[in-house]
């Protein structure tokens, strides 16, 4: 019997559809020096964005272990060594088809509690402040958004911010345009001088550092916003502050930070911000999506 560690739980009727499948299936959590003997004693670990498959847990999992497949469930492969495990005779897998729409509906929420003040309305009205004037907001409709990345995800979010009457342009590696009937690719210095709105749907790579830096920000459009749901990192949490504190961008909202949980006061305080704690994927019918592709891929390999 095939033994699978859901080391950050899972999805409960996935679990039971593989026990039915006849997996046996621990979803307890793991840290340290048990995660370290659990992980040898398994055929597949399947985890979210907690647990870090980093070198030294690689290695021991290959010590005499069994462990054939590691699962991101989710999209972002970043607290994975990935490259390194393959190296090593591991299978590395995502679901990067199932969370698309969460993230997405997250980003445009985002975008209309930045445009409307909900955000800080929902803080200062606790206080007992009926700030009505200082709160009045712009409207979604016939303003151009910039999206950095044009997958899945970012596909989704043109899809509903098109049916909000934005106008979308964008920018991805690929280089591809025509993907989406509407949506224009553009060079990054376009969509950093053109864009209202701005959304990140890029992955976070080390080595390349962060997408949006000081120089960026003071390419862009005065009085923007920006929201980030992809990968902390990818935008210089220190020039984003300098930039708001400038007026260069009017307000951003943040889902996913450089240290998480973040440790940046001056940003998480900061009355230009709206806070989600990295919940993109974090919906009912997402996880539930989530379960059903992992399941499909434990069947395809270890079948
Ligand atoms: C993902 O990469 O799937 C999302 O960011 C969700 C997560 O990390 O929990």
């Amino acid at each position: 019997m095939y033994k699978i560690l859901a080391n950050d739980g899972i999805d409960k009727s996935a679990k039971v559809a593989l026990e039915e499948l006849g997996y046996f299936v621990d979803a307890n959590h793991y840290d340290g020096a048990e995660l370290d003997d659990m992980i040898k004693k398994v055929d597949c670990i399947v985890i979210r964005s907690a647990t870090k498959i980093r070198k030294p847990l690689i290695d021991e999992a290959i010590k005499g272990g069994q462990l054939k497949l590691i699962i991101r469930a989710g999209v972002g492969i970043d607290n994975i060594d990935h490259v390194y495990a393959k190296e090593q005779g591991l299978i590395v897998r995502n679901t990067p088809n199932s969370s698309s729409d969460a993230v997405a509906e997250l980003a445009i929420g985002h975008m209309f509690s930045l445009a409307r003040h909900i955000y800080i309305a929902n803080v200062t009205m606790r206080q007992g402040k009926w700030n009505k004037k200082q709160y009045a907001g712009i409207e979604l409709n016939g303003k151009t958004l910039g999206l950095v990345g044009f997958g899945r995800i970012a596909q989704s979010v043109a899809k509903k911010a098109m049916a909000l009457g934005m106008k979308i342009i964008y920018f991805d590696i690929s280089n591809q345009d025509g993907i989406l009937e509407n949506c224009k690719l553009v060079s990054k210095e376009e969509l950093l001088t053109k864009s209202d709105f701005m959304s990140l749907h890029i992955p976070f790579i080390k080595d390349l550092g962060p997408f949006l830096t000081k120089k960026d920000f003071d390419m862009m459009k005065d009085g923007m916003y920006i929201v980030n749901t992809a990968r902390g990192g990818t935008i210089d949490e220190a020039a984003l502050i300098e930039a708001l504190d400038n007026g260069k961008v009017m307000a951003a909202a943040v889902d996913v930070f450089e240290e998480e949980p973040t440790k940046n006061e001056t940003l998480f305080t900061h009355d230009k911000v709206s806070l989600t704690p990295h919940i993109g994927a974090a919906t009912a019918e997402a996880q539930a999506r989530i379960g059903l592709e992992t399941i499909e891929v434990i069947k395809e390999v270890l079948s």
